[in-house]
């Protein structure tokens, strides 16, 4: 098998006596859609925040690209930071920024990758293509829908190009036929793209679909891995109570 684009070793966090991770390990593969499931407040997305760099690890080493994340200076930080788009649980937009600008922010903030964009009407349009949502470039967030917001959302990630992208909980708080909606695009992303995804989620119907693989994080430990049909018919009990 090829090196994996992200590696996670022994990734250990608390908060307090709070033991959230206890030695978690993540191989991600380029091209592979990784799903990690895990009940409400086990961890996922301090799991994903330790892995951005938003919250400091107690151990462990996290690799993105080859390169060990604890270690880099600031600019190669950013440079790999541009490889990785990230979608929030939740969508995130500024509520102020009109669809457009919310597309255009990241871009000014990434002018290494880019250059200085003169005109940028172009990216934010095919970013909004590729979410189906072309006519909403002038639209204000609170003139969108759950499931619109959380296209932009994504269109706002696509944007920077990214090799790698992280899904916090894609679904969540969206109705069933919105959720198939996401769960289709993130589908057809992955293929359009040849991206590489981490996906967090405990929404059984969005891991079937999109998983290549998947984690099951129970006790801040890998409790189990593979396909999604050779968990699925796991006789373990714990493992089980996902399935119901
Ligand atoms: N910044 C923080 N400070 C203290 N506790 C935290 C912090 N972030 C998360 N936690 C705790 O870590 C545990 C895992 O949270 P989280 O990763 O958000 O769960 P989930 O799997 O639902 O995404 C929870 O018990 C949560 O209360
Ligand atoms: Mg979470």
């Amino acid at each position: 098998m090829s090196t994996p684009i992200i590696q996670i070793q022994h990734l250990k966090k608390s908060f307090g006596t709070n033991k959230v991770l206890d030695d978690f390990h993540l191989e991600l593969y380029e091209g592979e859609s990784l799903v990690v499931m895990g009940k409400s407040g086990s961890g996922k997305s301090v799991m994903i925040k330790c892995l951005v760099g938003l919250v400091q690890p107690d151990i462990g080493t996290i690799e993105i690209m080859g390169k060990n994340m604890m270690t880099l200076e600031q600019e190669e930080l950013d440079e790999i930071r541009t490889e990785v788009g990230f979608l929030f649980q939740g969508s995130a937009l500024y509520d102020s920024m009109s669809v457009r600008e919310n597309l255009e922010f990241p871009l000014r903030r990434h002018t290494k990758k880019f250059g200085k964009i003169k005109d940028a009407t172009p990216m934010v349009l095919e970013a909004l293509k590729s979410v189906g949502l072309e006519n909403a470039i002038d639209l204000m967030p609170n003139e969108l829908s759950g499931g619109m917001k959380r296209r932009i959302a994504l269109a706002r990630t696509l944007i920077l190009k990214p090799k790698i992208i992280l899904y916090d909980e894609p679904t969540t708080g969206l109705d069933p036929i919105t959720s198939k909606e996401i769960i289709q695009l993130m589908k057809s992303i992955q293929k359009t793209y040849k991206t590489s995804s981490i996906v967090i989620t405990h929404d059984i119907d969005c891991a079937r679909v999109v998983a290549d693989r998947m984690i099951l994080l129970i006790d801040g430990k890998n409790y189990i891995e593979g396909t999604f049909n050779s968990i699925a018919q796991s006789e373990d009990p714990k493992v089980k109570a996902f399935f119901k």
